[in-house]
């Protein structure tokens, strides 16, 4: 945003705050619900309609469509006091009627083009829907597959979360935020919510400043980089301090230290459960203990509207920081746009044009197939012919439609979607016959569907089994203390592969799973998370080798629950792991490696590395280091590759990651040619915080590392001087 508008713009607020009562002030900070709950039943039950004429209400979630819309804008801007318009939100996670591959498979293409593209498509009917504000993206690193909102997100890593928190942001925020297609983006849980005990979600979090700095903080600081007009308070506590009475972290932290003035607004209902949480002792001490610590919008709660009036009549928080509050609040609807025209995104033309266009399944299609992760093909049944004989289609989510949308779906319907069963139909020959049988429920204990499924596993030429979780078995309150594929389905599998046919294991699911068997006795196994709303064409692309399977995990796959935490970049320990020595880092009854490392993915084709070349293994401070390496595509298929780089700092002043994710590349590569691939390293690529928490970058040894997973790599080593 230019120096001139900005100015322009606060003149104008402070002129607006000027002519407001202190209720009317204390009504922007409100936010209601209407029509329905994302949360626990509460303030349902208020007239809405009433709050926004007398000025008391600054904002509304959940309430879509313009016609909707609309009509509450109206009584905000023509029968309140002041006119003051309304910013509408909703949680457009991964689409708004078009529904892309849940945010943690979009983070499997590691492909930020394709990820700002699909927030870039809900953004567009999100807006055409009405909405001028999406609580998205959700840039919590989650480490621990057993908390269910590890879909919502970008995996384990801070450097690919952050790369794909701005892609987002960018995506929905598009070049200029007041444009009518674009809707404010909220980067949330803020912050460490993914640290959540045992993976429980809503448990406590305790993390040390490192760690928060180090892991939890960078997507953060990427999204509001990236001008994230707003973001959202945490259920958790950090170390004690429920995150919306915690001061230190967000005022001190995000609006004294980084700058920050954006919009701070609470998650549903949470001002109010920092009670029974043992910080506040009743509602009145939770809104001050809120307002303090900078939390400037109260989401249903009703508390800021019931409590503040008073707590500013006895002096107990000052008008200047309720101005405070307010100026942040206008400031996010002068930016959506609403001052100009509060109906910017009220465009019925524009709702019946954009919303599921053909152009919009074609993008959610072509993202969905580059977040799709092969992990086995070991016998090369991958990719199929279109011209075999018989196919049996056989398990619980191969005809679901609901489920492809995964646990968040916004506006997306199950009837708009393409079932996995639809799609390979829709790829294969004429003369192919499809044979499908659900198997088993995907839990359950039910196992008199087997029988028909064997039965038409022994007609065909090859079965495709699609297995895994429902839809609904990860998001908010869904975690899980077992990572196995729920029900009978293992065993189904089992009974599957006595058949003797050829097996493609087509997983869907929320969170990685602990697919042992599966690994052991499969002969291909494709991860498809869940794909959304094209779900079976993309599956089907991918199957028929129509698009040669790019992905690669953002989140590391445990050998066993147990592992569990099991992420790449974790400290170095004095005794590392060696297979033959007892007096190393290991388990006594498991292996210490995951089933598959972070950034793992196969392709139809094959990829060959060369060595790393530098041109030097010597830099001085402030120099930039240059790095190439040469990947030969010698299998029979074009196909693409992400070429990640991670950098070892040897010694330092406070032991060091193992390893960093600190770049990555993709390249096109056609069969039998080859592609080089550089890579600048600057020295601020190789800081860490020191024992003050002062960003330093040492002087030292350093190891380099190129390849195609966070295990497979190249090694080169250089010196800083
Ligand atoms: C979730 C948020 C969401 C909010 C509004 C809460 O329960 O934690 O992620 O944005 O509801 O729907």
């Amino acid at each position: 945003m230019n120096k001139s508008k900005n100015t322009d713009m606060e003149k104008k607020i402070n002129n607006l705050l000027r002519k407001m009562t202190i209720e009317e002030k204390i009504g922007q900070l409100c936010q209601f619900v209407v029509d329905r709950s994302t949360g626990p039943e509460v303030g349902k039950n208020c007239d809405v309609a009433d709050k926004i004429r007398k000025g008391k209400a600054g904002s509304i979630l959940n309430v879509t469509g313009v016609k909707n819309i609309r009509k509450y804008q109206e009584i905000a801007v023509k029968e309140s006091r002041l006119g003051i318009p309304l910013i509408f939100g909703f949680d457009v996670i991964h689409g708004y009627k078009t529904i892309f591959p849940v945010p943690l498979a979009m983070a499997s293409s590691w492909d930020l083009e394709a990820i700002e593209k699909a927030s870039r498509v809900a953004a567009i009917e999100a807006s055409a829907a009405g909405l001028d504000w999406t609580f998205t993206p959700m840039v919590d690193i989650a480490r621990d597959p057993r908390w269910g909102r590890i879909v919502e997100g970008a995996g384990e890593d801070p450097h690919l979360g952050s790369l794909i928190a701005k892609a987002q942001v960018k995506g929905f925020q598009g070049d200029k935020l007041d444009s009518p297609d674009c809707v404010m983006a909220c980067a949330k849980h803020y912050i460490a919510y993914g640290a959540v005990r045992a993976g429980k979600d809503y448990d406590n979090v305790d993390v040390s400043e490192r760690e928060l700095n180090e892991v939890y903080l960078p997507p953060f600081k990427a999204a509001l980089d990236a001008g994230a007009g707003s973001l959202m308070a945490a259920f958790n506590d950090v170390n004690g301090i429920p995150m919306h009475g915690n001061r230190k972290l967000i005022r001190e932290l995000l609006f004294k230290k980084l700058k920050y003035d954006g919009l701070i607004v609470s998650d549903w209902n949470a001002i109010d459960e920092m009670i029974p949480h043992g910080y506040a002792e009743n509602r009145n001490h939770a809104a001050l203990l809120s307002l303090n610590a900078g939390v400037d919008m109260d989401m249903v709660s009703g508390i800021y509207e019931s409590e503040l009036p008073g707590l500013v009549k006895e002096g107990k928080i000052p008008v200047a920081l309720i101005n405070e509050a307010v100026k942040r609040v206008l400031r996010a609807k002068f930016r959506v746009g609403l001052f100009d025209n509060p109906f910017i995104h009220c465009n019925e033309d524009r709702e019946k044009l954009n919303i599921l266009s053909k152009y919009h399944r074609e993008s959610t299609r072509d993202v969905a197939r580059k977040s799709m992760v092969l992990l086995k093909n070991e016998s090369h049944h991958l990719p199929l012919k279109n011209t075999l004989k018989t196919i049996a289609i056989i398990g619980p989510l191969a005809d679901s439609k609901l489920d492809m949308l995964g646990s968040w779906y916004a506006e997306g319907e199950a009837k708009d979607v393409v079932t996995i069963l639809e799609g390979i139909k829709n790829a294969v020959s004429p003369s192919t016959q499809v044979l499908y049988s659900e198997g088993c429920k995907i839990e359950g204990d039910n196992t008199d569907g087997f029988i028909p499924a064997i039965k038409i596993a022994s007609k065909a030429d090859i079965i495709i089994a699609v297995l895994g979780e429902a839809g609904g078995m990860s998001g908010e309150a869904h975690s899980r203390g077992s990572l196995a594929i729920p029900g009978r389905q293992n065993e189904l599998l089992a009974e599957l592969k006595k058949t003797g046919k050829p097996i493609v294991l087509v997983l869907c699911n929320g969170r990685p799973l602990t697919i042992n068997w599966a690994k052991n006795n499969i002969d291909a196994i494709l991860e498809i998370w869940f794909p959304g709303t094209e779900a079976g064409n993309a599956v089907a692309d991918v199957l028929f080798g129509k698009y040669n399977p790019s992905g690669k995990l953002p989140v590391t796959f445990p050998y066993s629950l147990g592992q569990i935490p099991i992420y790449h970049y974790h400290r170095k320990s004095g005794r590392p792991f060696q297979a033959e020595n007892p007096y190393s880092i290991k388990y006594i009854d498991m292996p210490s490696e995951p089933l598959y490392p972070f950034g793992y993915g196969l392709s139809y084709t094959i990829f060959e590395y060369s060595d790393i070349i530098l041109n030097s293994d010597k830099i001085t401070m402030g120099e930039t280091l240059k790095t190439s390496i040469t990947v030969v595509n010698t299998g029979p298929y074009n196909g693409r590759e992400t070429v990640q780089l991670y950098l070892e700092d040897v010694a330092a002043s406070v032991a060091q990651p193992v390893k960093k994710l600190i770049g990555f590349k993709q390249v096109d590569i056609k069969s039998r040619e080859s592609e080089t691939v550089e890579f600048s390293i600057k020295t601020t690529d190789m800081a860490f915080l020191n024992e003050h928490m002062k960003l330093v970058t040492e002087k030292g040894l350093f190891r380099l590392y190129i390849g195609t997973n966070s295990e497979n790599l190249k090694e080169a080593t250089f010196m800083l001087m």
